[in-house]
């Protein structure tokens, strides 16, 4: 059955897409559209594909075939910085953000604001980095003491919020998110689901791939299951369980 909305035009568009990796393929044959304010579930169990699928949107990997339409158009992505230019932004619980900055720093990233000082030379405008900063952490009720701190120093939690409130001020057009809670405690887990409903309240569509069912079911509108490789189950979260998500993701051989 197909649960995908019909009404819109779908933000991505997955079609027929394959990676193969010497003689292993890793992604065989997937296709998925994704709606404006949908949040999808990404399951399966450990080496079915969930990553190499995402990279092939995030820019770090070429298709060997199928396409990737972005709204109306097909993409190739040559590289993550390219994603990221066209508003697709991936979160990984460690790799995002860059560990040696801080939080403005990583929320400006490769897009600092200049200022021209003294009518010649541009230099990067600092007070207005930590104003917006400052600005979009509080839309998103995100305490961090002290934003001059280098994210190493963060929690778990505080980096996934960052890594957020980066993709919700660049008004990114999908946000990824790989294993988001797998090292966080409950209470950050709660926030991470909080923030997920945030960009989707903000129509902005997320993909969140989990190990956590707890994580999809608390978060996701639809879930995509995979296995070996292939899209076995696109399911509504409200029409399955963790028991049937399970059993498609192991498989019957
Ligand atoms: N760069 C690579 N080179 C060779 N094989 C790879 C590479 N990346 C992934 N694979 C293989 O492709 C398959 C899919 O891996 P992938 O990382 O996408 O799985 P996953 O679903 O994300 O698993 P996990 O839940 O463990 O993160 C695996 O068999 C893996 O060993
Ligand atoms: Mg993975």
């Amino acid at each position: 059955m197909d649960n995908t909305p019909s009404q819109a035009t779908p933000i991505l568009r997955l079609e027929h897409v394959f990676k193969r990796f010497g003689g292993l393929t890793a992604v065989n044959d997937v296709s998925v559209d994704i709606y404006p304010g949908e949040v999808i579930g990404l399951v399966g169990d450990n080496g079915a594909g969930k990553s190499t699928l995402i990279k092939m949107i995030s820019g770090v990997y070429r298709p060997d075939g199928g396409r990737i339409y972005l709204g109306e158009e097909e993409i190739t992505l040559s590289s993550p910085m390219e994603a990221r230019n066209l508003g697709i932004e991936t979160i990984y619980q460690d790799l995002a953000l860059c560990e040696n900055l801080d939080a403005t720093v990583n929320i400006f990233l490769g897009k600092e604001p200049l200022r021209r000082m003294l009518g010649i030379f541009n230099q990067v405008d600092r007070p207005h980095m930590l104003e917006e900063s400052h600005k979009v952490l509080d839309r998103l009720d995100i305490k961090i003491p002290d934003l001059s701190k280098p994210i190493r120093q963060m929690s778990g939690g505080q980096r996934q919020a960052v890594a957020i409130a980066r993709a919700l001020y660049w008004n990114a057009r999908l946000v990824i998110m790989d294993e988001p809670t797998a090292a966080l405690g409950v209470p950050e887990q709660r926030k991470v689901h909080e923030l997920v409903h945030t960009l989707k309240d903000n129509n902005v569509p997320v993909i969140i791939i989990s190990h956590n069912l707890q994580d999809v079911f608390a978060t996701a509108d639809r879930i995509v299951v995979m296995r070996r490789g292939s899209k076995v189950g696109d399911l509504l979260a409200q029409d399955t369980s963790g028991d049937e998500l399970v059993s498609l993701m192991v498989g019957v051989d």
